[in-house]
Parts: structure tokens; C-alpha cells; sequence
């Protein structure tokens, strides 16, 4: 019998290191790595012009309809499909991301954000969702702006206090059962370290039905990715 993957999410504000996180926690995991808004040709699209600076002014109402209307279509044929077949799946960013920038950020009323996000995962919530969480100046730094044609999204260029209600909202949205808050303001393999034993914290236990997959059922599902040759 095939257990069903386990949905792992990754959260957290412009810069904080959640791509660079995704990518490792997937790694450690074996598992399929995603992101939002994107992960299929039509999420791709609706992020090119959710992201575009030159958008103009984006209604915040439309920006939520974008971001779900993206989700929809990549629960629907992404998510599901590989939870389903018993692949672990890790998203860079999904609804948490909608209460924090639309909701916290644009000031959209919550229960809306939360309305229209449950109607937009399709019922899907994650089995553990990681909020990485530094301080904005120490995001700052850190992120890629500037760099060749990295200059900074339409939604980064929103502002100092923008960012910050993101950032109190994510810490609002932290305190959630199934929710876990690792610092992100240290070194890259220190937070991965403390990402993998927040993860193994929440899905230690795999639950029953039990995969036959030796590194589950030994209740260590944070996998050492490969040392790289010559290390
Ligand atoms: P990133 O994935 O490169 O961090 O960029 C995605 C941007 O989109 C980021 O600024 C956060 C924003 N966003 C929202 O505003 N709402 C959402 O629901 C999602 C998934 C992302």
C-alpha cells in the first residue's frame, strides 16, 4: 500500500532564504519541490504579471484572485497528483503567504483572504508549514536586487512598512497549530539544520498506514542529502 506524501510548506518574507531552504529541506526529503505563485505553465504566467513592476496598479482584491486562481490549478494538477502517488511534496510558499501579503500587507479583511484561500488550495492544507523569520534589516542584504535582471518585483518594491505587516502577520499566522518558527538570521546550514528538525519534529510520525520506505518508518523523514564528492 502506497501512504500518502506528506505536504511540507515554507514561508516567509521577500529575501528571507526560503527559495535556497525549499530547495535543501526537498533534497533531504527525496521530495518534489514547487513553488507559488507558479509551478505550472499557468501559475508561471500569473506570477510573470503578479510580479511585473510595470503592472501598474494592481487592485489588492485582483492580486488575491491572481494568487488563488494560481493555486487552484497547481493543487489540482501538481499537488494532489503527487501526494497522491506517495511523493512528499515541498512548496515554496502557499496559503499563508495569501493571509500575510494580502491580508497583513494590502489590509484585505482576513476572513475573505481566508475564504477565498480555502476555496484556492482546494481543501488542501499542509502537514507542517516553516516560517522562516529574520528581522527586515537583516533580509535586506540578502537579497538579489540589482543583480543582472533580479532588480526587485512589483510586490517587493511595496515598501519598509509593507514588509514589516508582512512580517508581523507571518508571526500572527506562526503561533497556528501546524505552524513552526525557525530563526533565519543566521548562517544558510544552520537554518537548514534547524528547518530538517522542525519538519522531523512535526512528521516523526508518519501516521498510519506506515510506507514501507525503511527512513519513514524509522521515524527520521529529514534524509542527509548525499555528501557532495571530494567532502
Ligand atoms: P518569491 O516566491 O520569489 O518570494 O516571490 C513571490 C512574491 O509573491 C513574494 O513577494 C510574495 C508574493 N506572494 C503573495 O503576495 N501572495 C501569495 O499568495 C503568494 C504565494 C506570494
Amino acid at each position: 500500500m502506497t501512504c500518502r506524501g506528506r505536504f511540507v510548506v515554507i514561508e516567509g518574507g521577500d529575501g528571507v532564504g526560503k527559495t535556497t531552504q525549499s530547495r535543501l529541506l526537498a533534497a533531504r526529503l527525496g521530495a518534489r519541490l514547487t513553488r507559488e505563485p507558479g509551478g505550472t505553465d499557468l501559475g508561471e504566467q500569473i506570477r510573470s504579471v503578479l510580479l511585473d513592476p510595470h503592472a501598474g496598479d494592481v487592485h489588492p482584491m485582483a492580486e488575491l484572485l491572481l494568487m488563488v486562481a494560481a493555486r487552484a490549478q497547481h493543487v489540482n494538477s501538481v499537488i494532489e497528483p503527487a501526494l497522491e502517488s506517495g511523493v512528499d511534496v515541498v512548496c515554496d510558499r502557499f496559503s499563508g503567504s495569501t493571509l500575510a501579503y494580502q491580508g497583513y500587507g494590502r489590509g484585505l479583511p482576513l476572513e475573505d483572504v481566508a475564504a477565498a484561500c480555502a476555496l484556492g488550495s482546494l481543501g488542501l492544507v499542509p502537514d507542517v508549514t516553516v516560517l522562516l523569520d529574520a528581522p527586515l534589516p537583516a533580509l535586506a542584504g540578502r537579497r538579489p536586487r540589482g543583480a543582472g535582471s533580479e532588480a526587485p518585483d512589483r510586490i517587493e518594491r511595496a515598501g519598509e512598512r509593507f514588509h514589516e505587516r508582512v512580517r508581523a502577520g507571518f508571526l500572527e499566522l506562526g503561533r497556528q497549530d501546524g505552524w513552526v518558527v525557525v530563526d533565519a538570521s543566521g548562517e544558510v546550514d544552520d537554518v537548514a539544520r534547524d528547518v530538517c528538525a522542525a519538519v522531523a519534529g512535526v512528521l516523526g510520525r508518519c501516521g498510519p498506514p506506515v510506507r514501507s520506505d525503511p527512513i519513514v518508518s524509522s521515524g527520521a523523514p529529514c534524509r542527509p542529502v548525499a555528501p557532495e564528492p571530494g567532502r
